[in-house]
């Protein structure tokens, strides 16, 4: 946790930001994997922990905009609770480093609102993700389930995204651990990236350090031969030379702060001539999107950019043709890059995305794109200095994808699709950065830089 002064000054200034009405701000519970006993390692809800800060389950905060006052609800541990699970310093003690002093058990948090909800007061709540939490809200405003996460506060959502997404030097400090254990995790990776060896044991021993030096992993890991499946879970692979392993992983600190890198290296270090070609692409792209990275711009436009790059880069080896501007138009790049080119991350890897993905990447000035490709862009918006975000161009060949543009003509101006059949057991390589927007430009939140050459990475994993 930080110091009391930092989370009592979080919720003043959300009290400052909203105009009227009482703040529900539940804490996750435990969660069972096959019976209550036997969870899941418990998650804090990360607007919880930006604002109060204690990470155990089954606490409730509620906020009076209008008087002020703040309350915690939460009950203290039972004789049972010592004797299998162990003792903790009473609630009443642990609220000081919170800064709160209203410490009531949660028996009586109904009694609490529902004066309120006679008088008509706004309860503001932001949508819950879990359904212990839908129930508890829905209990609590005697509202059905199934209508609770329609009646989220969009006021409080876009107040809590306002004070989340700007990350301050206590933040970043964080950010940074993070950052270490995600690169320790990624350079044991490569240095295991040989013939032989499974996709699953090198999984698994990255999971073991984010496990060992921080809470866990910030998502789960994506480690696969099949890079071209965006978001592949399956580790079932062996690795073999002549193809690619991806790796896009990251760790969460002890105060559940994230990273996220990305690397793809070739089994054993070998690189082949079409692998390296790629490679080049890729890196460009990643190099030059956060070269033009600075406070005003709207990461929209960079996105575009790193598609530019992508566009020219495959002219050039033959597999796209036409004018860039038109290519772009159409968003022609997609096919090959159908992802965003990156996301706020803070408490989340993907920052806030429990509040809703447009609220957080978007506002009235930039708004979302309906076209394939751009759409999937998580964070459009105007960067500002402070914010942290991804940077995570790629390069896939997905036979499904091409199959289906080549059939229906779509951007066929653009897409030399005799040539891509050459490339359907390629997969796909996409690199991933971490920065923080400074007040010039961009800088790695992490400041060791993964390798990332042809030639760094060949490095680390022949001399291992
Ligand atoms: N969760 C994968 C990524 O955003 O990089
Ligand atoms: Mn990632
Ligand atoms: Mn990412």
């Amino acid at each position: 946790m930080f110091t009391r002064e930092v989370y009592i000054r979080r919720r003043e200034q959300l009290k400052k930001s909203m105009t009227s009405g009482l703040i529900i701000l539940p804490g996750n519970g435990e969660a069972a994997v096959n019976y209550a006993g036997n969870p899941y390692t418990f998650r804090q809800d990360s607007s919880f922990i930006y604002f109060i800060g204690l990470d155990t389950p089954d606490l409730c905060c509620v906020i009076d905009v209008d008087s002020g006052n703040e309350y915690l609800f939460g009950d203290e541990l039972t004789l049972d609770d010592i004797i299998w699970m162990g003792d903790l310093p009473s609630l009443k003690s642990r609220c000081e480093a919170t800064g709160i002093t209203n410490v009531l058990p949660l028996s009586k948090l109904k009694g609490l609102l529902e004066p309120a909800l006679k008088s008509g007061r706004r309860l503001h709540y932001l949508k819950p993700y879990r359904y212990r939490n839908q129930l508890l809200l829905s209990e609590l405003l005697g509202i059905k389930p199934d209508t609770v996460a329609d009646n989220f506060s969009l006021e409080l959502t876009k107040a809590v995204i306002a004070l989340r997404m700007e990350k301050d030097a206590l933040e970043l400090c964080e950010l940074e651990k993070a950052g270490e254990i995600g690169f320790q995790m990624h350079l044991k990776a490569m240095q295991l990236c040989k013939p032989g060896m499974s996709e699953r044991a090198i999984a698994g021993t990255m999971e073991g350090i984010a496990i060992a030096s921080g809470n866990r992993v910030s998502f789960p890991t994506i480690l696969s031969q099949n890079g071209q499946i965006l978001h592949n879970h399956n580790h079932e692979g062996i690795l073999q030379t002549g193809r690619l392993m991806l790796t896009d992983a990251g760790a969460e600190n002890e105060n559940c702060y994230a990273s996220d890198f990305t690397r793809t290296v070739a089994v054993g270090g070998i690189y082949t001539q079409r692998q390296k070609e790629i490679h080049t692409i890729v890196l460009q792209a990643l190099n030059h999107s956060m070269q033009l990275i600075r406070p005003g711009i709207p990461y929209r436009d960079v996105h575009r950019e790193a598609y530019r790059i992508v566009f020219e880069g495959l002219k050039a080896i033959g597999l796209m043709r036409g004018d860039a501007e038109e290519a772009l138009a159409c968003g022609a790049p997609a096919l090959f890059m159908p992802h965003g080119l990156g996301h706020a991350m803070g408490l989340d890897v993907h920052d806030m995305e429990d509040l809703g993905e447009t609220f957080v990447g978007y506002d009235d000035e930039i708004t979302r794109s309906t076209i394939f490709g751009y759409k999937s862009l998580r964070l459009g918006r105007r960067l500002r200095e402070g914010f942290v975000l991804t940077v995570e161009p790629g390069i896939y060949f997905i036979p499904q994808l091409i199959e289906k543009w080549k059939n229906e003509h779509i951007n066929q101006a653009f897409i030399c699709f005799d040539k891509l059949p050459a490339y359907y057991d390629f997969g796909g390589i996409r690199l991933e950065d971490d920065v923080v927007v400074t007040p010039d430009g961009c800088r790695l939140v992490y400041p060791k830089r993964l390798p990332v050459t042809i030639e760094e990475i060949e490095e680390t994993i022949k001399s291992s």
